[in-house]
């Protein structure tokens, strides 16, 4: 496994586990239980998915020890604000059954993230979590929320994908030592990714499917990948990604494939900050 090391010091295993729509908690705790038996050492998770006590079950039941362990969380945006980050923080690590979390994600850049990132400072501060990062910033949103705070998120995690490969954001974020790490990295299938021509060819080059040549791409651009399946099969598969390497001209051939364009929405989009921003979860 490959580690990246964040601007505070701390690694992070570049390869997770994911679990967003894995809403049967009995086939989450199974699949986070499978995913680290695989090896995986790093699972994310959010308050939003309800699915936080059963990844701590399944953590309980791995025995891995908790060091070994990266667990990822975040923050829903009904929780924005000082006081409110403080109780939904909690409340995480509760359903975690931890006492620290490795990172905790403002999730949307929506609501009153200022006071939230104050909450997390002092909880970074006094060692409840490890980093402290966002999710889902645009570019100018990170500068105006790095300009005026003393911590600079560890990492900013953001749809990333061969559809859309954040290259101009990622340069930004590197340069502003802020990791990236990619949601999406499958698009969940969109636009026939796991049919596209060219992902085909270069698995058959090597001897892989469509998807390890995509998180094997991520690697190799270190971004921090966190594919998703219910299926132990594919679970496995998609840490299999170590043993091969894609060439220069592999992955040019891939960064052709860039539209530079989300295939979900834009968090710049007004109606998407009203709509998202108002979803309400019963945590
Ligand atoms: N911060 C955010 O706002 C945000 C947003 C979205 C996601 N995320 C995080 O990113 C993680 C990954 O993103 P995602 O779950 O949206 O989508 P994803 O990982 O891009 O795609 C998951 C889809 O790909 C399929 N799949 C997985 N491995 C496969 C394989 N080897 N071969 C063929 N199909 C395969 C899965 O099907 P099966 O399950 O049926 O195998 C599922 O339909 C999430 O679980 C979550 O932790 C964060």
């Amino acid at each position: 496994m490959k580690n990246v090391i964040l601007n505070n010091g701390l690694e992070m295993p570049i390869l997770g586990y994911g679990v967003y729509q894995i809403a049967d908690a009995n086939e989450c705790e199974q699949c986070v239980y499978d995913a680290i038996m695989a090896g995986y050492r790093l699972i994310d998770t959010a308050a939003a998915y309800r699915n936080e006590e059963a990844v701590g079950r399944a953590i309980e039941r791995s025995g891995v020890p908790r060091e070994e362990l990266f667990i990822t969380t975040k923050l829903w945006v009904q929780d924005a604000g000082y006081e409110s980050t403080q109780k939904a923080f909690a409340k995480s690590l509760a359903r975690l059954q931890l006492d620290y979390i490795d990172l905790y994600l403002i999730h949307q850049p929506f609501g009153d993230v200022y006071g939230s990132w104050r909450a997390m400072e002092e909880l970074y501060r006094a060692g409840k979590i490890r980093a402290i990062g966002v999710s889902n910033f645009q570019m100018d949103r990170l500068a105006d929320l790095i300009v005026h705070n003393e911590v600079v998120p560890a990492v900013n995690q953001v749809e990333t994908h061969p559809f859309c490969q954040q290259v101009e954001s990622g340069s930004y974020m590197k340069e502003n030592h802020v990791q990236i790490e990619s949601w999406g990295p499958f698009a969940e299938g969109r636009n026939n990714m796991f049919q596209n021509e060219v992902l085909v060819s270069l698995a058959e080059k090597h001897k892989k499917s469509v998807a390890q040549v995509i998180l094997r791409w991520m690697v190799q651009r270190d971004v921090v990948v966190i594919p998703k399946s219910v299926h132990k099969a594919r679970i496995i598969e998609n840490f299999e990604v170590f043993d091969f390497e894609l060439s220069s001209g592999d992955m040019e051939k891939i960064a052709a494939l860039d539209t530079q364009k989300s295939v979900f929405f834009s968090h710049n989009d007004p109606e998407i900050a009203r709509s998202i921003g108002s979803v309400k979860f019963d945590i």
